[in-house]
């Protein structure tokens, strides 16, 4: 069963995603809050554009490991048994998908492993910067969790021409130092794919949420993941039913993703 879990505090910010909003022209009054695009537009987008042909085309340029070489034939599966109907999403395709429209500035992740997800925004936005976050868990999933010279690699392979920092430990003690310095910082997207226990997940995303730009995305993954059902019940809770969001939660196969949009 999941516990309830305490919002964070959202300090009021002026920090706005420009591709995401409407200012009113000079001596217009501000009738409607500002962010133009939500959910349901950027779900009808991921559905609409072939996102899988476009990630099949990423993971074909990164180096292959043996999760990403089961995931090809799978989408080669999914797209020859249902063609224009499969709504399959996953963590790359919904990446490629807000950073195709949200033309980040600034991207925040946790959890980078060897780098795809970060790929998958560098491709769309390649003057991105990158705050890039893992302790480079050895033998992660039973594979081999190279490190940051590897995913620097990845990326100049994408073609990623922005600042990427990586910074190596725990995420519970590397985040809130990182917004303990940086106290004005506040991101376009924000992906949280580190600690998968029930509470590292609630803490990361408790630690990350307030510093999300108004019309920014946060991303979470594997909230249908069999090996960990708790994290259904931490987006929910902190994400999926909270107003100040919109957002899409896709749950039907693999092993499920969310995103959100900050409303205000
Ligand atoms: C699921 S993988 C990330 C996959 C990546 N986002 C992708 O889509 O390719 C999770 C990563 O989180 C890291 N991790 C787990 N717990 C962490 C923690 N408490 N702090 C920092 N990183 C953590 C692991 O080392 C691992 O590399």
């Amino acid at each position: 069963m999941s516990r309830a879990f305490a919002r964070p505090p959202y300090p009021t910010t002026k920090s706005f995603v420009p591709a995401a909003c409407h200012m009113p022209l000079p001596g217009q009054a501000p009738w409607y809050p500002p962010v133009m695009v939500g959910a349901d537009t950027l779900a009808a987008k991921l559905e609409n554009i072939d996102y899988r042909a476009q990630a099949l085309d990423l993971m074909n340029k990164l180096t292959p490991d043996e999760y990403t070489t089961y995931l090809k034939d799978f989408y080669a599966h999914g797209q020859r048994q249902y063609g224009a109907d499969w709504r399959y999403a996953d963590i790359v395709t919904v990446l490629l998908c807000l950073s195709e429209v949200l033309q980040p500035r600034t991207y925040l992740e946790i959890g980078v492993r060897r780098g795809r997800s970060a790929c998958a925004v560098a491709r769309k936005s390649p003057y991105v910067a990158m705050f890039l976050f893992d302790m480079w868990m050895a033998n992660y999933a039973g594979m081999e969790n190279p490190g940051p010279d590897f995913v620097k690699n990845e990326l100049k392979k994408i073609g990623h021409k922005g600042p990427a920092s990586f910074t190596d430990g725990d995420s519970h003690k590397t985040i809130p130092a990182f917004f303990t310095k940086n106290a004005d910082a506040y991101l376009d997207i924000i992906t949280v794919d580190g600690d998968h226990s029930e509470a590292g997940a609630a803490q990361d995303l408790c630690d990350v949420l307030p510093r999300l730009a108004i019309g920014g995305a946060v991303v979470f993954d594997d909230i249908s993941h069999p090996a960990h059902p708790e994290l259904n019940g931490v987006w929910k809770a902190l994400v999926e039913n909270d107003d100040r969001f919109s957002t899409f939660s896709y749950r039907e196969a693999g092993y499920g993703v969310g995103f959100a949009i900050r409303k205000y």
